[in-house]
């Protein structure tokens, strides 16, 4: 294998905002090497969320990539709040313009970008952590790495850490140039994957005394469920029979609904944190995704905002490499800060609202169902969470919207 020494961009990350970033600058024909950390089986098969907004359909579209997820996505038009012995469904459509979202995992947009980029696509190599990133501040950024036991250099105008909450790409960054922004939560999700067609047809998100849930789609026959579980909890601590009856309880099971059980083939815990570090950019270093924030799981955001930064970062590259103007890259972390400042609200607020908290007082409790009520009662609060959640809130050209 020829390894290049030198590219405009090095993107440091093969998940979904490292992939769709070099399948876009590809396809304009921009130059960029991609270097992940891990193999790739590791890659496409790590779980995460699976609603895509329009936005980010339209993006994998753009980039050619939206084959698979027109034939196995799901179109969703709605999605349920259960609470206090309510069910309220809140209409896309109807509330949120037209717009709806896609249930189609994030490991599949994964998989499907890089099957493209190994056929057609800039060089994408797995197993090759980086150690450094040097020149920050310089005319040439060098992006350190080992692949098949070498150690190799590369130099480029541009490094895009792409490399998540834990990657290296940040720490290149002086601490003294940004400032992080963070809030935990005191519980986590224990999600499931189970071989169960699911029993609902749309997203169910319930509040209830005994904690959390949500019950979530893969495919017709694959039912991906969560419940919300204390910090530090180990998966061991919950049998299969234990996980089915909690969540039915908290779904609100009853003589006439119930889920489908079936064999539980993935389990885990998922902390839930809010972080943010600004700004987004440190001269040839951009941050994208998870490396730049980190958003709870609850308002479904993650994917949609790394998508929605690499979809900036991209036509900013290519005005820059087109036309020698970098006023868009000037412009790429206070473009994506005013939506991840967005995107941080919404989930921090789905969660808040729907979670109990570890000896959460009666007053909190009757806030929560208060404004769940005002949801099911207002379509002026459904349209603003319908909005949020279809991702359709005016961000980088709404100023004045
Ligand atoms: C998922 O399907 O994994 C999922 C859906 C909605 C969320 C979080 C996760 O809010």
């Amino acid at each position: 294998m020829n390894h290049p020494v030198r590219t405009r961009v090095a993107v440091v990350g093969a998940g979904p905002a490292g992939l769709l970033l070099a399948r876009l600058l590809h396809l304009s024909g921009i130059d960029c090497v991609v270097l992940e950390s891990r193999d790739r089986a590791y890659v496409e098969q790590r779980q995460r969320a699976g609603i895509l907004e329009q936005g980010t359909v339209d993006t994998l579209r753009r980039a050619g990539a939206a084959a698979r997820l027109e034939q196995q996505g799901m179109p969703h038009d709605g999605i349920e709040l259960r609470f206090g012995g309510n069910r309220h469904r809140i209409d896309f459509p109807a509330l949120a313009d037209g717009c709806r979202v896609w249930v189609y995992a994030q490991t599949e947009v994964v998989k499907d970008l890089i099957a493209l980029q190994l056929e057609d696509g800039a060089p994408l190599y797995f197993d090759a952590p980086v150690h450094a990133v040097q020149g920050a501040d310089t005319d040439t950024c060098v992006v350190h790495y080992t692949h098949e036991g070498q150690t190799r250099a590369l130099s480029c105008d541009y490094v895009i850490g792409c490399d998540g909450f834990h990657g290296i790409v940040r720490r290149a960054v002086p601490a003294q140039a940004t400032q992080v922004h963070e809030r935990t939560y005191p519980y986590s999700w224990l999600g499931i994957l189970a071989d169960a067609p699911p029993a609902y047809e749309e997203l169910i998100y319930a509040h209830s005394e005994r904690g959390f849930a949500l019950a979530s789609m893969r495919s017709p026959s694959v039912s991906r469920l969560y419940l919300q579980v204390p910090n530090g909890e180990h998966p061991a601590a919950w049998s299969e029979r234990r996980i089915w009856d909690e969540l039915d309880l908290r779904l609100g099971a009853d003589t006439t609904w119930r889920l489908n059980r079936g064999p539980i083939t993935a389990k885990s815990v998922l902390p839930m944190r809010s972080w943010v570090t600004e700004p987004m950019r440190h001269g040839r270093i951009l941050l994208a995704g998870d490396a730049a924030h980190i958003v709870p799981p609850t308002g479904a955001k993650g994917l949609n905002l790394a998508t929605s930064d690499v979809t900036v970062l991209a036509e900013a590259l290519i005005r820059l490499y087109d036309s020698g103007s970098a006023e868009l890259l000037d412009a790429y972390s206070d473009t994506c800060l005013r939506r991840v400042w967005r995107a941080e609200h919404f989930s921090y607020f789905m969660t808040t609202t729907l979670h109990t908290a570890p000896g959460q007082s009666s007053f909190d409790t009757r806030l929560q169902l208060s404004q769940l009520d005002r949801i099911a009662t207002s379509p002026h609060a459904a349209s603003e969470l319908a909005a949020n959640y279809t991702g359709t809130v005016p961000h980088d050209s709404g100023r004045n919207s």
